[in-house]
């Protein structure tokens, strides 16, 4: 099975890099950030790369790579950016999607790891979801939890979060463009 897709980055490109690593085939990167460790690692496996700094530039830019490429899923991965209702109403409904370091709803926006410390909740974990208007709202697709330590840090937290979504990420794309085909 060919899985083609987009990826959207802005920073390191570590959940970029668990895809490129599974069966996925990443036909563009676009980031908002010139200087995004993940377009190194695009461009380390061959793939074109583009950055825009005007969030509508880059979103009209990946329109045209969309059909350009003929990609199934954009998928965000670190995308900072919170994309036009203009754009996401332009693509496919159920087109685009999103890793975020909590369980949605809870905790959205930046710094979801931060809050779920300072909340001293027991569980936290990572979601993926469809991306809609909202900010971190739409259709949840899956999650998977984790359990807190009594001496979690931002870091500790981070590390473990990381380590999920880079198997829990793959699989699910896969998962969603079999059902597709
Ligand atoms: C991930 O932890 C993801 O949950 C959040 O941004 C982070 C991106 O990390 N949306 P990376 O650039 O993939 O390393």
């Amino acid at each position: 099975m060919v899985y083609n897709v987009g990826v959207l980055i802005s920073g390191s490109g570590s959940n970029l890099k668990a895809i490129i690593d599974s069966d996925i085939n990443v036909k563009f990167v676009v980031s908002n950030n010139h200087n995004a460790g993940g377009l190194c690692i695009a461009k380390k496996a061959n793939i074109p790369v583009y950055s825009w700094e005007s969030l509508s530039k880059l979103e009209s830019e990946v329109s045209k790579l969309i059909l350009k490429y003929n990609t199934d899923l954009l998928i965000l991965a670190g995308f900072m950016r919170l994309l036009s209702s203009n754009f996401i109403q332009s693509v496919p409904k159920l087109s685009i999607i999103n890793i975020h370091p909590s369980l949605l709803p809870a905790f959205k926006g930046a710094n979801a790891i931060e809050q779920a410390l300072k909340y001293k909740v027991k569980y936290t974990g990572v979601t993926i979801h469809y991306v809609d208007e909202g900010m971190d709202s739409g259709l949840i697709i899956d999650q998977a939890t984790v359990k807190l330590d009594e001496s979690e840090t931002i870091s500790s937290l981070q590390k473990r979060l990381q380590k999920i979504e880079h198997k829990l990420y793959p699989s699910t794309i896969k998962r969603i463009l079999d059902s597709r085909k």
